[in-house]
């Protein structure tokens, strides 16, 4: 049987997420990202693509390695401003009826109490459609907005959300039994308290009481999805994660299947089963009507591209001012070991190793486009798919015209190979997409359950 994919399109509630400058173009809605309509527009738009959902970036603090401060990416909007994605939620679920919401949050910017509250509440209002997108915060600035004098160490940020998800998995899964919300008019008793629990954990980070004060929403835990893909990133995903975001830097589908099989392996390890973890490729599709014309497209917004704003954006994302290296350079010429691993990947992904880190930047951000005919785009989704990944975060050039053009030229082309939905499956997400609205009983989640 062929297996379907599974498709999101990829936003942020801000200016300029990926594709850096493009925000200028008349094409695009970007500078409307402050008012409800072009979200719910987009949420009409995607829903009427069958896509499985809409998947928000978030960070909580500015992009201020480059040139040792947040400059540029204030002069290029490059993920500053930046508005709550979680606040788009309930407009977009009123909108549509089965479009998963996936949002970022990360275990920095909430307590797990009010997280889980506020998760809770979304997963009411929309039906049990929210995913969660776990983050641990890789800005400097975010740590410091919250009260953090640095950022703390990686692993030491991974711990710290470990235990983040044993406090809001508590209070999802094991404080409120199944069966605790009577709502009986004839004897005035909305609930049973023999059936609503404390949670009192105490830990190294938080301390909480509970009862968690939602009552049982429809998925309990939202859909997990997480993006971090080093050493402990990838252990952290085979134990939480039912959805991991990769954007291999190499784009080869080696790459891909490598960390697909050994967070399967893990999450293996940790007693769930390989298809218990599915996998989304982030790529940039730009279609068009013949294979010139695609490139045609895509050559344009490589011309608009800002080279600054990726390179603000870059320096930001790795840790490392790039500003302090001389663009011009041939990459063989510069010392990478002062680097972290991504930059060293993205080094080792260039063929050819004369070329600058001008071109390497350039190159990095065309490498995500998907340019074509939408036959070809199909056939290079389907590429992937045999390298195991199971679906897409759609990356936009221009909002929502990348997702029109896909839904217009693409997706009909899969829908005619068995390859996309046609039609929505029913129920809350994590039944669309796993045929089960709750955690499955081997995820340690379902661990905190009553009973
Ligand atoms: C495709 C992708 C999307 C990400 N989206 C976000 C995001 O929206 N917000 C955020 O704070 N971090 C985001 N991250 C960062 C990761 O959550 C993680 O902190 C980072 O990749 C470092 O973890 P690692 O060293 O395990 O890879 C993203 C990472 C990747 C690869």
């Amino acid at each position: 049987m062929t297996k379907r994919m599974l498709m999101n399109a990829f936003s942020m509630n801000c200016v300029s997420h990926i594709q850096q400058g493009l925000w200028v173009r008349e094409d695009t809605r970007q500078l409307e990202y402050t008012q409800l309509h072009p979200w719910v527009e987009l949420a009409k738009i995607l829903e009427k693509g069958c896509f499985d959902g809409l998947f928000l970036a978030d960070v909580v603090g500015v992009y201020d390695a480059y040139h040792g401060g947040p400059e540029t990416s204030i002069i290029e909007g490059v993920q500053t401003p930046v508005n709550d994605p979680a606040m788009l939620i309930s407009a977009m679920a009123y909108a549509t009826e089965n479009l998963g919401l996936a949002f970022t949050s990360s275990v920095f910017q909430s307590h797990p109490f009010s997280f889980a509250r506020q998760m809770s509440t979304l997963d009411h209002l929309t039906k049990g459609r929210v995913a969660w997108n776990i983050v641990t915060s890789y800005l400097p600035n975010a740590a410091k907005n919250f009260g953090l004098g640095s950022l703390p160490s990686h692993d030491e940020r991974y711990d710290l959300a470990d235990e983040y998800l044993d406090v809001v998995y508590k209070l999802w899964e094991g404080s409120w039994e199944d069966d605790a919300v009577l709502r009986d008019t004839e004897h005035g008793i909305y609930a049973d308290p023999a059936k609503v629990h404390p949670i009192n954990h105490v830990g190294k980070h938080f301390d909480v009481a509970g009862p968690h004060l939602s009552e049982p929403s429809p998925q309990r835990t939202p859909l997990l999805f997480q993006a971090g893909s080093s050493t402990r990133g990838r252990s952290f995903a085979a134990k939480h994660a039912e959805c991991v975001f990769i954007v291999d830097s190499r784009r080869s589908l080696s790459g891909a299947a490598s960390v697909i099989a050994d967070v399967r392996n893990q999450a293996v390890q940790n007693g769930r089963r390989p298809e218990d973890v599915l996998f989304f490729q982030g790529l940039s599709p730009v279609v068009g009507g013949t294979e010139a014309e695609a490139k045609a497209k895509e050559a344009e917004y490589l011309e608009q591209f800002s080279t600054e704003g990726a390179l603000a954006h870059l320096s930001g994302s790795i840790g490392v001012d790039l500003a302090a290296i001389d663009l011009d350079r041939p990459l063989n010429t510069i010392d990478s070991r002062g680097m972290r691993g991504t930059v060293k990947g993205l080094i080792e992904s260039t063929p050819d190793q004369t070329q600058t880190f001008r071109d390497l930047i350039r190159t990095r951000n065309a490498g995500q486009f998907l340019t074509g005919t939408p036959e070809q785009i199909a056939d290079t989704l389907q590429d992937w798919q045999s390298a195991g990944v199971d679906g897409f975060n759609l990356i936009y050039s221009v909002t929502p015209g990348t997702f029109v053009d896909f839904i217009e030229g693409v997706v009909p082309i899969l829908q005619q190979r068995g390859l996309m939905q046609k039609e929505y499956a029913p129920g809350p997400l994590r039944e669309k997409i796993f045929g089960d609205a709750r955690l499955p009983g081997r995820h340690p989640g379902a661990g905190w359950r009553p009973g």
